[in-house]
Order: structure tokens, then C-alpha cells, then sequence
């Protein structure tokens, strides 16, 4: 038996030839691959400009912020620019019922206001290196499963070579599905501050109706800056610390753009699969997103439930709720448009194309000839089991007493082992693990989503497909009553609770606590593969391996990216209208920009989602613009390019043909959202909020001079 790590249901890596302006490139290729095309699109800089280990190029101006999204910096003092959804869980734990930052906006004016963001890091790119030939030459004539150790042995001789001591945070990572391997050298700022955002209302202006659609007018938009010692050097959080000084910055340009402008886009995009077979999309379309939206909607229901009723549970929450809501409104979008968008057929097509160039050769046909048998018998094995683990883990996502018990049940047994000595060592650590995580857990919230979940899950889940232990459960009386009566005085209820224990621990009570018998049941069971799932992830990897080699052969000629995996990438394109849907109007005089009279247009006093501050609505009436007017005199919100990026990519830098800062990349458009599947180039486009929009927040409406003073805004 083996475990998995939680989280990896999110698709399958794969690849596809590239289109226009298709395809998420790796740094360190951008010379060889892409430059002569990106000079015809228009951009201006050298390609040492763009990406150079040696000296300071626009790499050094972005980071992966927080490991979840990507940032610019924009001043010499270590200025960071990213999403207002980006910084959003961050401003909510600093907020209170009294200062409320999140729903009130906030806007630091001097060093003492900038506020420590606890549990928030940025990462540099100090490089990347090609590991290909030397992980390859390892695996050669090896099984699937002898793979895996070797990889994981040599990935680990690699990170130690580059380390250099600990200073750097060095990963190996495979590209292609396990064909090519590149390392990449961090370097990580922990002392991050909050500097200012825009209430949530301009902020997530729009919320969940007008995510992920155009035309779109939220200022997705907040501002935090790195702190390092005194030498420059990353630092834990300490007052003495000063702002970072930067390698690069980035200057913003307010002079406007037209359709056909050169962008591009760097950071940091999550994942894509845009090799997935059509039995793969099958699967997710069949199987795995449907009890996705679903346990995403109870849970959504139940935490609004309460986040409406209350101001503090309403904070707590907010950030939980945004991502669950997220990806609900994601994977509804995602469904109906790979049928809308035909995917599967198109993937058909390509598979067929594959078949018929191995046909022609015995070679080929040995090497590839059982490929996309093997990958339909994977998915026809494996889609029952995702259909049921979709359910159980929505149950572990959705409510904290379904993973915060064993995870910290775990700490405490191996403290409770210890002698006193040794716990007085380890019991800082716990006690801070137990106050990050009962802070903003409400017990009345965290009941409820647990016996919701748990009866979505029993009441669609097949009997023998059932964890244990629920199974024992869902026969008693009422089993939603049965479920949400376990907290009851568990050590694991409430923050007094857990705090006693740890005082006073015992062994014999940990084991037979209803919610760490639970929890631990339910992650054993969600984590744990037997023999048989081994064997089919065997077979998937090495057929998707091989299907990816084989794909790149029968198109000789096409120039192929791999997926995105988290690692820096850079996309090029142009600023483009959208003529797709023409009954979505828009404001603006032609559809690749949104105006602040569209936003007010929108406007809803009092909404949830649609509603706007009193100050906003006097400078627009009041038309105290600035100099962040287009040339018809409105301020731009948000505008619309080719740029092909993923959840990742959220806060990126959209930067002209000179290398400076016109926009930050948010989102995607409803009309493609099977685009992390098949990049259509008619459909697919990237959201950026406009940075005139931005500092026109700024210093129109917080009256941050000191802010605008610090940065570079050229004309
Ligand atoms: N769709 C955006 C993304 O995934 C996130 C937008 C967050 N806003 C919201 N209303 N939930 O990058």
C-alpha cells in the first residue's frame, strides 16, 4: 500500500501543437523558439532583456506570489503589484469586525501602516538548467516503477548541487509527462507586508456573476512589499527589516494601446492539460467535475448561510468561500464548453492523426501501437472510483473537521510520545499550528458542512464505495444528526478544547476521538491505493508518456510547450477584440476595453456583488480622472488580450513591446473555458485589469501619492 498526496485529482499534464498566439514557453527556451515571432508581433526588447542569468532582465521582476499567483515589482523598494483576489485571504485575516481592510479598502501612507501579511512568501527565478539528458540517461531499459525512485534520487542530487547551502530553494520538475526534466533555483521573501487594496466592492466588483466572464469591470487590484535584513537578504519577519531592493522593476505606461499592440505575459500558471486524450476529457466531464459543482455548491451554501448572518464569520470565511466559488462557476463553465466547443471531436481528430502515422511503421507501431488502447482501458477502470473520491473530497476540502483532526491529531500523538523535555521543545510549534487554524474556525459553521457533506456523499455514493467507518454510520436513525452531533465535546470542537488537551494529553483519548477517528478514516481512505490502483497509474503514466513522445513525432514541424506545472512561462499575443458573443454589450467604443461609466452603469447600491463606494461614484460624476483617461476621455477598467495563461497566472504583468507594466492578467472568458483542455484562438482570451484603472484607484480615489511617487509611471 502507498499514498498519494492530496490534491492531485486536478487533471492529467499533456501538450498540444501550438497555434497564434498559443502556448506558455520556458524561459530559458525564448531565444531559440519564440523570439523571431515575438519581434514580428511587434515587442522591441532583446531576448537578454527579457530572460538573462547574468545580469538583471524582466525576470527578476516577477515572482510567484504566495506560491498560488504571480506579482510584479514595481518600485525599487520592493513594491509588489498582484490580483486583488491574489492578496484576498491575506487582507481578510488582517481585517476585523473594527478594521475592516478587506470591505473598507485600505492604503498604507507610511512605513508604520504597512502590515505584516503572516504565512505570505515571494519567490524569485534566480534560473532555471536542463536535467533532461542526464535524468534520461538514468531511466533507460527501467520499469515504471523503478522510475520514480530514480527520478526522485537524482532530482535530490540536483537540488543539493544548487542549493548552494540552503540559500536557494532549488526543484526539479517534469515536462512532457515524465519525456524532458528542467531544475529551477528560488529564492524566497517571507517578510511580506500589506500595502493597500480597493474595497472588495471595486476589488471583486462583479463577484461570482461576472467571474470568469467579459465584459468585466472589477479593479482586481492590491499592493504588498518584500522586506529583507538589513543586507538585502531574505529575512523571517523582524521591524528592523527594510523594503527590498529589486534587481528590476517595472515601469507603467499609461500611454494606452490599440488592438494589435504587442503584450506579453510572465508568471507563474498552475496546470493544463492540453494533451488530455478524448477519453480523458470524457472522464472529466462524466465523472469527475459533476460531484465536484456539486459537494462545491453545499458547501458554498452553507458557509454564505452564515457569512451573511455575521461580520466576523463573514471574514473568516471569505477567502474559503471566493475559491470554492471559484471553481465551482470553473467547472460548470468548463463542461459546457468542451461540448459547445466540440474538444472531444477535435481530440479525436489529433488521435486519429496519431494513429495513422504509427500505422505506417512496424517500429512506431511496437513502440505507440497500444498507447490510446491503454488510456481508454484506464479510464474506463479508474471512472467509478473518481466519481466517489469527487464526493469524499469535497467532504475534506469543505469542512475543517473532516482534515484538521488528523492532521493535527498526528502532531499531538508524536508530542505525546515525547519526554517533558522534548515537549516543552515542540509545544511553541503546536500551539501555533492550533492558533492558525481555530482563529478562523466557527464550530457552528464547520458542524454543518461536515453532516451536509457527509450525506451528499452517502446519499450518492455507491454502499461498497463508502469509507468504513461512514458506512457503520449511515445506518443509524438520522445520519445527518449522527454526523454533526460528533463535534460535541471532541477534543478537536473548539480552541479550549484542543488547548486543555495539549495540557493535559492522553494517548487513549486522541485514538478514540469521534472527529480524529473520522478524519483519519476518511483521508486514509481517500490517500491509500491498493495494488490494482498502482498498476493502473502504472499504466496511465507510461502510455500518456508515450502518447506525448509519439504526438511530437507525427507533428514534425510543430513547435510544442509543455504544460503548465507551476514554473515561470511567458506567453505572447496582442491586445484583441472579442467578436464572439453579440448580445453581451459593452460600454467602451469597441470590445477589448471596459470604462468606469460601464462600471457605474452596473451599479447596485447596497448588493452583494454589484455594489460600489459613495467616493467612487463622486469622481466619476465629478469626472476627477487625472491623467488615467483614454483618448475619448474615459478611464479604462479592464481590456482584453490573447495571452494564453491558467489559474497561476492570476496577477501577472502584462507588459508592452518596451517592457513596461500596462496591465495585470486576472482572468479568463466564459467562452473558453475549456481552454485549459484546447486553446481556441478565436475564443480564448486573457482578462487584464487596466493599470491607468489602477492608479487612478490609487491616487484618485485613496489618495496614495506616496505610492504613485514611488513608482515609475512614463507616458
Ligand atoms: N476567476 C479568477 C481566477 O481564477 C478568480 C476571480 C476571483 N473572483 C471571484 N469572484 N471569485 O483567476
Amino acid at each position: 500500500m502507498k499514498k498519494i498526496l492530496l490534491g492531485i485529482f486536478f487533471s492529467v499534464m499533456a501538450l498540444i501543437p501550438a497555434k497564434a498566439d498559443e502556448g506558455m514557453w520556458l524561459m530559458m527556451f525564448i531565444h531559440r523558439l519564440n523570439y523571431v515571432d515575438m519581434q514580428k508581433e511587434g515587442l522591441k526588447l532583446t531576448p537578454e532583456e527579457i530572460y538573462n542569468v547574468n545580469h538583471s532582465s524582466l525576470k527578476d521582476a516577477v515572482v510567484s506570489f504566495g506560491g498560488f499567483c504571480t506579482g510584479e515589482i514595481v518600485s525599487d523598494k520592493g513594491l509588489v503589484l498582484t490580483n486583488h483576489h491574489c492578496g484576498y485571504s491575506s487582507v481578510a485575516e488582517l481585517s476585523t469586525p473594527e478594521h475592516d481592510y478587506l470591505n473598507n479598502g485600505y492604503f498604507a501612507k507610511n512605513p508604520n501602516e504597512e502590515l505584516p501579511a503572516k504565512g505570505l512568501y515571494v519567490r524569485f527565478l534566480v534560473r532555471m538548467g536542463d536535467a533532461t539528458e542526464r535524468i534520461n540517461a538514468l531511466l533507460k531499459g527501467k520499469s515504471e516503477q523503478e522510475r520514480a525512485q530514480i527520478i526522485k534520487e537524482e532530482s535530490e542530487k540536483i537540488e543539493k548541487e544548487n542549493s548552494e547551502n540552503g540559500k536557494y530553494i532549488v526543484t526539479v520538475k517534469s515536462f512532457f509527462q515524465g519525456n524532458e526534466f528542467y531544475y529551477f533555483v528560488y529564492q524566497d521573501f517571507k517578510d511580506i507586508r500589506f500595502i493597500g487594496a480597493p474595497p472588495a466592492s471595486i476589488g471583486k466588483f462583479g463577484g461570482d456573476t461576472d467571474n470568469w466572464e467579459w465584459p468585466r469591470h472589477t479593479g482586481d487590484f492590491s499592493m504588498f512589499r518584500i522586506y529583507a535584513d538589513k543586507n538585502g537578504n531574505p529575512a523571517e519577519y523582524s521591524p528592523d527589516n527594510v523594503p527590498y531592493h529589486p534587481q528590476h522593476s517595472l515601469s507603467l505606461n499609461i500611454s494606452g494601446f490599440r488592438p494589435g499592440d504587442f503584450t506579453m505575459v510572465m508568471g507563474y500558471p498552475g496546470t493544463t492539460s492540453r494533451y488530455l486524450t478524448s477519453y480523458g476529457i470524457q472522464q472529466l466531464i462524466d465523472y469527475e467535475y459533476p460531484p465536484f459543482i456539486e459537494a462545491s455548491k453545499t458547501a458554498m451554501d452553507v458557509v454564505k448561510k452564515y457569512m451573511n448572518a455575521d461580520k466576523a464569520t463573514q471574514l473568516n470565511y471569505a477567502g474559503k468561500y471566493a475559491s470554492i466559488a471559484n471553481y465551482w462557476k470553473n467547472r460548470i463553465g468548463m463542461i459546457e464548453a468542451i461540448k459547445k466547443n466540440n474538444v472531444i471531436i477535435e481530440k479525436e481528430k489529433e488521435e486519429a492523426q496519431f494513429s495513422k502515422w504509427l500505422n505506417t511503421k512496424s517500429d512506431r507501431k511496437k513502440q505507440y501501437g497500444n498507447v490510446l488502447n491503454d488510456l481508454k482501458s484506464y479510464y474506463q477502470a479508474t471512472n467509478d472510483n473518481i466519481y466517489s473520491k469527487m464526493y469524499l473530497y469535497g467532504i475534506i476540502r469543505g469542512s475543517s473537521y473532516a482534515s484538521v483532526p488528523y492532521r493535527l491529531g498526528n502532531m499531538i500523538q508524536a508530542y505525546i510520545q515525547q519526554d517533558s523535555a522534548n515537549r516543552e521543545i515542540m509545544k511553541p510549534k503546536l500551539l501555533e499550528a492550533v492558533t492558525g487554524i481555530y482563529e478562523n474556525l466557527h464550530p457552528e459553521v464547520e458542524k454543518d458542512l461536515l453532516a451536509d457533506l457527509c450525506s451528499l456523499y452517502v446519499s450518492k455514493v455507491a454502499k461498497d464505495r463508502l469509507f468504513p467507518e461512514i458506512q457503520i454510520l449511515s445506518q443509524s436513525q438520522d445520519f445527518k444528526q449522527t454526523v454533526f452531533n460528533l463535534a460535541a465535546g471532541s477534543v478537536f470542537e473548539n480552541k479550549e478544547n484542543i488547548l486543555d488537551f495539549i495540557e493535559k494529553p492522553n494517548a487513549d483519548v486522541l485514538q478514540n476521538d469521534p472527529l480524529y477517528l473520522i478524519s483519519k478514516e476518511m483521508i486514509t481512505f481517500y490517500t491509500t491505493k491498493d495494488e490494482i490502483a498502482l498498476r493502473l497509474d502504472e499504466t496511465y503514466n507510461q502510455a500518456q508518456r508515450n502518447f506525448i513522445e509519439g504526438l511530437r513525432r507525427t507533428f514534425p514541424d510543430k513547435t510544442f510547450y509543455p504544460d503548465a506545472n507551476s514554473t515561470m512561462r511567458l506567453t505572447y499575443g496582442t491586445v484583441k477584440t472579442l467578436i464572439d458573443n453579440p448580445q453581451k454589450t459593452n460600454d467602451a467604443h469597441e470590445n477589448y476595453y471596459t470604462t468606469l461609466k460601464g462600471m457605474i452603469g452596473k451599479y447596485k447600491k447596497g448588493d452583494d456583488e454589484f455594489d460600489l463606494p459613495q467616493k467612487l461614484i463622486d469622481l466619476y460624476s465629478a469626472k476627477d480622472f487625472g491623467q488615467y483617461v483614454n483618448e475619448y476621455g474615459e478611464v479604462p477598467v479592464d481590456f482584453l488580450s490573447d495571452n494564453d495563461i491558467t489559474g497561476g497566472n492570476s496577477g501577472s504583468p502584462v507588459i508592452n513591446a518596451k517592457g513596461e507594466l500596462i496591465g495585470l492578467a486576472f482572468d479568463g472568458n466564459w467562452e473558453a473555458m475549456s481552454g485549459n483542455i484546447l486553446f481556441d484562438e478565436n475564443l480564448q482570451r486573457c482578462i487584464n485589469t487596466d493599470i491607468r484603472f489602477v492608479l487612478f484607484i490609487i491616487d484618485k480615489y485613496a489618495d496614495a501619492q506616496n505610492l504613485i511617487n514611488e513608482m515609475k509611471i512614463v507616458k
